[in-house]
């Protein structure tokens, strides 16, 4: 419409204001919406994590790695994990990298025994035969997502704690070896996403849960595949389940170069390889962008022991010389204080 009035023409501009200002505050009401991100970028995220980088693009500081108040990989918050965090090595092996390099081999066929790595090749093929060849559900450096992560390891300080609907509020809740829930739920929780274990210390596991598999050897390679199809191998230097009860689909496999990287960088060979509760860490760490770590150390009474035994002086983790459980302790203590990690005791 034409206009002509003078009170015709205010009224026009004040609308064009109103318009202006009502986008305005709808950008900004979205801009700072609750609403996280979480795994799959949905098209509100895409749209928001444009809209966010052009805001940054207009001169603020560096671009965050990802959506949370706070995310680990973020550079220059402590140098002392700068000098130690490499990104670029990867935790899963698939068929892609499957090409271990030679120094790695070496130091990891020797972990166990002496195992024939000429046969590495061979096995890895039948492997990935029987499992996915490739992994794509860890895409890092998601600027919009805020993917959080429980690590629950099996201390008894983990009894009593209530724990449980706080470690079951993460995206991931990541537990090892013999972990229970069923009876142990307010402490512990109820869910797991993913479980790290070896051919020793299988347990069988529900539908939809990642089977994380840590070789320490050869053979535990060739154990993933038997116990996933035929069930043939049944003893290595133990008894072993023949078969396991978990998704094909879903396994996933430690990469022996990020064993060796956290070996090297983080344990600083403290003990002749790092623990199940170690690696698994170290691998929510490369993969989520906030982690909480529960059910690590001693109890109150200084014993280390399982929170589903009875007898506190049951287990002898801390005796068994392989591991060096005060310096991986102390490791989780220093991830704390530098604000890496939130450790729940
Ligand atoms: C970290 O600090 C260094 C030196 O001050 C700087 O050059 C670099 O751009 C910073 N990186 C990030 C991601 O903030
Ligand atoms: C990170 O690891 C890669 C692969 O092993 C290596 O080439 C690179 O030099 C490492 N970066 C740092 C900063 O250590
Ligand atoms: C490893 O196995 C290959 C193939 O069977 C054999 O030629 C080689 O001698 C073996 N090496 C060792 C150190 O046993």
């Amino acid at each position: 419409m034409y206009c002509k009035s003078s009170l015709c023409k205010t009224m026009q501009r004040r609308k064009r204001l109103g318009l202006i200002s009502a986008f305005g505050l709808m950008l900004f009401l979205w801009k700072t919406s609750p609403y996280t991100c979480t795994g799959h970028l949905t098209l509100h995220c895409r749209v928001r994590d444009t809209v966010a980088s052009l805001w940054r693009a207009e001169g603020e500081g560096p671009r965050k790695p990802c959506n949370c108040e706070v995310c680990i990989s973020q550079q220059n918050v402590s140098s002392w994990f700068d000098e130690r965090y490499n990104s670029t090595i990867e935790p899963l092996l698939t068929a892609e990298n499957q090409d271990i390099p030679v120094q790695v081999q070496h130091w990891w066929l020797k972990l166990q025994g002496s195992n024939n790595g000429s046969y590495l090749p061979d096995i890895l093929s039948k492997m990935f035969k029987v499992i996915p060849p490739v992994s794509h559900s860890w895409a890092r450096g998601n600027a919009a997502r805020c993917q959080t992560c429980a690590v629950v390891g099996n201390s008894g300080n983990l009894k009593g704690s209530k724990h449980g609907q706080r470690i079951d509020s993460h995206n991931f809740v990541l537990r090892m070896n013999g972990a229970k829930t069923a009876g142990f739920e307010e402490d512990v929780g109820s869910r797991t996403t993913h479980h790290f274990m070896y051919p020793e210390s299988a347990v069988n596991l529900q539908p939809g849960i990642h089977l994380v598999l840590i070789p320490f050897k050869l053979l535990d390679l060739k154990w993933m595949t038997s116990a996933l199809s035929t069930g043939d191998l049944r003893f290595t230097y133990m008894k072993v389940k023949s078969f396991i009860q978990a998704d094909k689909d879903k396994v996933l496999i430690f990469n022996p170069s990020f064993f060796k990287y956290i070996h090297d960088k983080w344990t600083s060979h403290h003990g002749k390889y790092p623990s199940t509760g170690i690696l698994a860490l170290f691998f929510a760490i490369h993969v989520c962008d906030k982690v909480s770590v529960f059910g690590y150390g001693a109890d109150s009474f200084g014993s280390w022991h399982h929170y589903w035994e009875k007898n506190r002086f049951a287990s002898a983790f801390r005796k068994t010389g392989v591991h060096n459980a005060d310096f991986e302790l102390a490791l989780i203590k220093r991830l704390a204080q530098e604000g890496k990690v939130t450790f729940y005791t």
